[in-house]
């Protein structure tokens, strides 16, 4: 998959809405559901997870990349975020995370009405750190 026309953007909100109905968010209530595209079609979910030392929380974005990674899948050409806001733009930690696998991720910010719009991780985080940023140009398998 690689043109920006074959990513299946509904059904990316659809899951990313199913993923923020199991939000762990006790202290802020505010329910957030990822959904990663895999290049190979794969589609895996994450939502947020709030813990009580409030700075251990993980975002839904990074619930979705981990598990991914988790699952031996590291090659994504988009992500989706619903949740309780208009739109959700991924936060500057999951930007980062993101940026790792795929500086030119697609970011499609859904609503709970199933609508969205697109955008790109290069607009929204234009100059990362990278993995080739280390001087010895230590590029993880
Ligand atoms: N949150 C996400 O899961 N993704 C975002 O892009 C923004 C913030 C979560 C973290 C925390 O559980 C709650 O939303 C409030 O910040």
């Amino acid at each position: 998959m690689k043109r920006t026309d074959d990513i299946p953007a509904e059904e990316l909100v659809r899951s990313a809405r199913s993923a923020r109905e199991r939000s762990h968010s006790p202290y802020s209530k505010f329910r957030v559901g990822a959904a990663l595209l895999a290049r190979d079609g794969t589609i895996i979910t994450g939502c947020n997870v709030e813990i009580s030392s409030f700075s251990l929380t993980c975002c839904a974005e990074r619930t979705a990349l981990f598990t991914a990674v988790s699952r031996g899948i590291k090659d994504f050409v988009a992500v989706a975020v619903v949740s309780d806001a208009e739109e959700t733009p991924p936060c500057g930690a999951c930007r980062q995370a993101l940026a790792d696998f795929n500086p030119n991720l697609e970011i499609i910010l859904g609503r709970q009405d199933g609508t969205f719009t697109r955008t790109t991780l290069g607009s929204l985080y234009p100059k990362p750190f990278l993995p080739t940023s280390f001087p010895h140009g230590n590029i993880p398998q």
